[in-house]
């Protein structure tokens, strides 16, 4: 299933758009067909601030829209460097809630030249839906968009 959609992620990237379009374009095309995927976005570096700034998404707006690093799942993935899949959001004691409804979380941290710069962060209102998979399909998806950053 989330494999099928890769074609449509590469032919985004490969299209005449800016970059912050294409990134909107696939925050829209993984919600819109990813049953599990409730909220997707971006988040980035903040300049030389250790925080992250919220870039394209598609979903319910969020009142996040800086991170301190360290703070919730986006703010420890930007220390940890590596990938964090919370099947159950309950269960953490350092979440930010965006919406009550929201079960689950992944966020996959986004590498251009080897150095992160950002990150794409999924919530579920499924309980415990993402695997292996979800982690593979979302290193590929930045892969990509590491080529027009
Ligand atoms: N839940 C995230 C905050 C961002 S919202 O999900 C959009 C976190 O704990 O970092």
């Amino acid at each position: 299933m989330l494999d099928t959609l890769r074609p449509a992620v590469s032919s985004i990237i490969d299209s005449n758009n800016e970059p912050v379009a294409k990134m909107q374009q696939i925050c829209d095309l993984l919600k819109a067909e990813i049953p599990h995927y409730d909220w997707v976005g971006f988040y980035f570096k903040n300049g030389d601030k250790r925080e992250l700034k919220l870039g394209p998404y598609a979903g319910a707006p969020t009142d996040h829209t800086i991170i301190p690093f360290g703070k919730g799942i986006c703010g420890q993935v930007a220390e940890s460097n590596e990938n964090f899949v919370v099947p159950d959001v309950k269960a953490q004691d350092n979440y930010i809630a965006c919406s009550i409804t929201v079960k689950a979380e992944i966020v996959v941290p986004l590498f251009v030249n080897g150095e992160i710069i950002g990150q794409i962060d999924i919530d579920s209102n499924t309980p415990d839906p993402f695997t292996k998979a979800d982690e593979h399909f979302l290193e590929f998806v930045n892969f990509e968009i590491a080529k027009i950053l």
